[in-house]
């Protein structure tokens, strides 16, 4: 870990950002917040949708807008992070709450890539009848999202107190 820190520290994008000036880290914090706040609230419209709020709203109806908005902000997010790591990785060594953050961000992503792959969630996109048990699997990849969003969320706040 502490190899792959010190080349992201002495990359050339690191060296290129620190050169850029001293409003570069706030600004590249503030990209990471709005990545953070659209992949949230898109996620947590989805998954209180998925948990069984507000029946009387077709499914597809928040699927459609609240999927891309999560996306873009998982990618401002990402690469606003990763700018933001670059800057003086080798400090973050050791510190566990980066250490549990990272891999349950692939683990919320996997859940992404799974759920997508899913009947229940092909019907629930395309806007067609439900079948018996849609609801409870839905259900369940809902709140695994849930709680994997909110874990990175708490995590990421907690690296700076390290
Ligand atoms: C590859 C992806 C990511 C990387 C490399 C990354 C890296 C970072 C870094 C370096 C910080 C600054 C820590 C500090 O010194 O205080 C940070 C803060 C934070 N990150 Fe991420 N992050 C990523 C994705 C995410 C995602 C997807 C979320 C939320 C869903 C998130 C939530 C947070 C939060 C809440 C903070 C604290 C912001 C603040 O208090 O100003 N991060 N992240």
């Amino acid at each position: 870990m502490l190899e792959v820190m010190t080349w992201l520290e002495s990359s050339a994008l690191a060296g290129f950002l620190r050169g850029l000036g001293i409003w570069t880290y706030g600004l590249l914090n503030l990209a990471h917040i709005i990545g953070i706040s659209s992949l949230f609230g898109a996620v947590l419209l989805l998954d209180l949708k998925l948990l069984g709020l507000w029946r009387s709203i077709p499914a597809v109806s928040l699927i459609r807008p609240t999927v891309p908005l999560a996306a873009f902000g998982f990618v401002l997010a990402a690469i606003s992070g990763i700018m933001m790591l670059s800057f003086n990785t080798t400090e973050y060594h050791g510190n566990p709450f980066l250490y549990i953050k990272l891999p349950v961000i692939v683990l919320g992503l996997l859940n992404v890539a799974i759920i997508q792959r899913l009947a229940a969630w092909r019907r629930a996109a395309a806007g067609l009848r439900s079948e018996p048990g849609d609801q409870r699997i839905l259900a369940s990849f809902g709140s695994l999202s849930l709680l994997t969003w909110l874990t990175v969320i708490s995590c990421g706040r907690m690296i700076g107190y390290w």
